[in-house]
């Protein structure tokens, strides 16, 4: 994985999120999908979200990205109450998101070119981030002519060159195969420690969660089980940089949380 220099968010921010709830449809009639949700995540942490499915991991971090609102509670990043989408607030999800009709360049000098940044600081950004995922060879093709592990490369490194305060993942290795995986977290923990973004990454994945984050939050219910979702534990991950997920540490990390998530589904 090739070093991408001294690259700092220009404002890496916290996030505070604080009784936070979501109904959707009616007032009286809707589904109370997540309720009571409080999170602090201090500027540059790397925070995974993992529970059941349905239990509001993907309607907590839509609320992040300003892509809808709450409807209790608040929530606020680098102490502004998120009001809508905003490129400080980089999102990455599954299915990748590439304007198809650009070229992976394209692709990702487009945040920055929006920016207006001068001609210059878009070409310089977007060399350091197609070398960062290694996609330098790349970078006159099109989307469609990539694996989905090259095309998840290209949307990371889109929201990268943004130079976001905090990105938000949900699930963004879901669709790869194992090796693709394994490999893109670990680029993904790298670049994380080279440009000190915060970031919320939610994930099915425990030893991916325990592998990247600096802590766990375990969510649990999901109007499916009768009880809003709701941040059910938080886990702090307490091993160092150098990951081994065959360490005994590691292991006992995983058993729990695993424990954690199936008491949910039980309890709930
Ligand atoms: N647009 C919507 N309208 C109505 N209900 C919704 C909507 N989006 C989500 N829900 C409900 O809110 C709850 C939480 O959904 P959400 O997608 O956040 O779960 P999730 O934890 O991301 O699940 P998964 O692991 O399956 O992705 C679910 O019960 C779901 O049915
Ligand atoms: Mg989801």
């Amino acid at each position: 994985m090739p070093r991408i220099g001294t690259i700092r968010p220009t404002h890496p921010a916290d996030i505070e999120i604080s009784d936070l709830g979501k109904r959707y449809g009616r007032t009286d009639t809707g589904t109370l999908a997540m309720a009571g949700v409080t999170l602090s995540i201090p500027a540059g942490e790397f925070v995974c979200v993992v529970g059941a499915s349905g239990c509001g991991k993907s309607t907590l971090l839509r609320i992040l990205a300003g892509f809808e609102p709450g409807t209790a509670g608040t929530v606020t990043v680098a102490g502004e109450p998120v009001a809508g989408p905003d490129p400080e607030r980089g999102v990455v999800f599954q299915d990748y998101g590439l304007f198809p009709w650009l070229s992976v360049r394209e692709n990702i000098a487009y945040g920055p070119k929006q920016a207006r940044l001068t001609r210059d600081v878009v070409r310089e950004r977007t060399d350091r981030f197609l070398t960062a995922v290694g996609l330098t060879r790349f970078a006159s093709k099109y989307p469609h002519e990539l694996s989905g592990g090259m095309q998840q490369r290209v949307a990371i490194a889109r929201v990268l060159a943004n130079d976001p305060a905090v990105m938000l993942m949900d699930e963004p290795f879901g669709a790869l195969d194992a090796l693709t995986r394994s490999s893109l977290q670990a680029e993904l923990s790298s670049i994380h420690r080279e440009t000190g973004t915060t970031v919320l990454f939610v994930t099915h994945s425990i030893e991916e969660a325990v592998f990247l984050a600096d802590r766990v939050v375990v969510m649990a219910g999901g109007a499916s089980h009768g009880v809003p979702g709701h941040v059910r534990e938080i886990v702090p991950i307490t091993l160092g940089a150098d990951r081994d997920v065959t360490s005994p540490e590691f292991n006992e990390l995983k058993r729990h949380i695993s424990a954690l998530v199936h008491e949910g589904v039980a309890a709930a």
